[in-house]
């Protein structure tokens, strides 16, 4: 556990405060409270139907949930996942997000932008002028896939397509990143070494979830 510094950067990071959530009859996750602090990697470890991927979809937004979110102090109850991302928080999905007919250039582009269809399509025709390459690039380099960005994710092995969910979740303003069955514990030693990650100020360390 890093030394947690001033009261300031006591409070940064990502905290999570007795997150209930009932499926039914089923309690996934019952009073669950974490805490972490900015450049800290926590693990979640546990069996299938623990509740890992439960904690990540209530942190998120995904689904309802007691109790008390915040990032960077920033409360996130109430928020919708949109809402949540853009404040920096992040995430990976367990099984398959990607469009397996786009490039994964066109994968993480599709990421960044928030502007709906429209700006979607000018971004995969014109990428070239889109300013928008150099920030896919560096995010592609910063978890290994620099050479595949042209490739069809499709085409790509599972472990890479982890890989191009990690630079989609990591692209952009990211300040908290959770990565649900990330596969490998060298994709969260790469993402939270990378200097191009930190520089992207993701300044609080992977969930491993
Ligand atoms: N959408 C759902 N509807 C009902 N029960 C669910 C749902 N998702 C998960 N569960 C149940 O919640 C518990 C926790 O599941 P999950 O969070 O997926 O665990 P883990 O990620 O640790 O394998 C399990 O008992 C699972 O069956
Ligand atoms: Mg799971």
């Amino acid at each position: 556990m890093p030394d947690p510094g001033s009261p300031d950067e006591v409070r940064g990071g990502l905290s999570a405060q007795d997150i209930t959530v009932r499926y039914g009859g089923v309690v996934a996750n019952e009073n669950v409270s974490l805490e972490v602090y900015p450049g800290e990697i926590i693990g979640l470890i546990g069996p299938n139907g623990a509740g890992k991927t439960t904690f990540v979809d209530a942190v998120t937004g995904f689904i309802d949930y007691e109790g008390t979110i915040t990032v960077d102090s920033t409360p996130m109850n109430g928020l919708p996942p949109h809402r949540r991302r853009r404040t920096g928080l992040s995430r990976t999905w367990q099984s398959g997000e990607l469009f397996p007919n786009l490039s994964v250039n066109q994968n993480v582009i599709a990421a960044m932008r928030p502007g709906g269809l429209a700006t979607l399509w000018r971004d995969l025709i014109g990428r070239r002028r889109s300013g928008s390459n150099e920030v896919v690039d560096a995010t592609l380099r910063a978890v290994g896939l620099g050479d595949v960005g042209d490739t069809l994710a499709r085409d790509l092995t599972l472990g890479q397509q982890k890989l191009v969910g990690v630079a989609r979740a990591l692209v952009g303003h990211c300040r908290v990143l959770l990565l649900d069955e990330p596969l490998r514990a060298s994709t969260v030693r790469r993402v939270s070494s990378s200097p191009s990650a930190s520089g992207r100020s993701c300044g609080t360390g992977p969930v491993h979830c």
